[in-house]
């Protein structure tokens, strides 16, 4: 696939096929991720991969936990604290999305089930960073998790990077036996797409003028 349209290819996948990835292609995407820059090159990411038994049991959890509150391990800041430009822009894609489906009671169940069931992936890749980590980690974490999403979509496979399936850190910690002194970061729910409205929705960017600014 050509860069460009891998970039443009990617996008967030809501529901997938109950089809299996093999070990051996997650370990070229996540390879081909190591590449990302870091600070320093400290490669402060680990990459956890959930399948089989134990993503079922965490899924039974997590939909035995939907209507209680998340502690994810980076707090979720309140959606009045944002700046106003990151709200209007978190409006905007929620209208779009809503819209999307023929009315709004089909959008919320359609969402919140794609939610519930973790996107009924067949695989979940777990991101963790030491817990002494710089803030720079972040970024450097962004970078592997953008590219294990470009690699991912390279070779047709499609990706959504998600809260969701961290809300819960302690049942990941547990059935992934994280070491306690990582953080886990995000979630990315890989596998094939089915063709379902909700995967059909392709979000808005802002005017390339807003974004970039140029000065002589
Ligand atoms: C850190 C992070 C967490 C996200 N968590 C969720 C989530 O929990 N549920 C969800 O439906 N989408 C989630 N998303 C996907 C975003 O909604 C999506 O990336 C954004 O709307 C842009 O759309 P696109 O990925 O299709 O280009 C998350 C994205 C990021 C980067």
């Amino acid at each position: 696939m050509e860069f460009k349209e891998t970039v443009n290819n990617r996008h967030s996948v809501r529901d997938f096929k109950n089809q299996s990835i093999s070990q051996k292609t997650l370990t070229e995407i996540i390879k081909l991720a190591q590449k990302s820059p870091s600070w320093v090159n400290s490669q402060p990411w680990k990459a956890y991969v959930a399948m089989g038994d134990t993503l079922n049991e965490i899924k039974n959890e997590y939909v035995k936990r939907a209507s209680e509150k998340g502690n994810p391990d980076f707090p979720v800041m309140h959606r009045k604290d944002w700046s106003l430009a990151a709200q209007e822009n978190m409006q905007q894609w929620r209208h779009d999305i809503v819209h999307h489906f023929p009315n709004f009671d089909e959008a919320h169940e359609k969402m919140s089930s794609a939610s519930i069931h973790l996107f009924n992936s067949p695989a979940i890749i777990f991101l963790t960073i030491p817990k002494n980590s710089s803030s720079w980690s972040i970024f450097d974490v962004g970078s592997f998790a953008q590219t294990i999403m470009l690699a991912a979509t390279d070779k047709g496979l499609a990706t959504i990077p998600n809260y969701t399936s961290v809300k819960f850190p302690e049942v990941i910690r547990q059935r992934m036996n994280l070491p306690d002194d990582e953080t886990l970061v995000v979630g990315i729910s890989i596998g094939y797409p089915t063709d379902t409205t909700i995967n059909t929705f392709q979000s808005k960017r802002e005017p390339i003028n807003d974004v970039l600014k140029f000065k002589d």
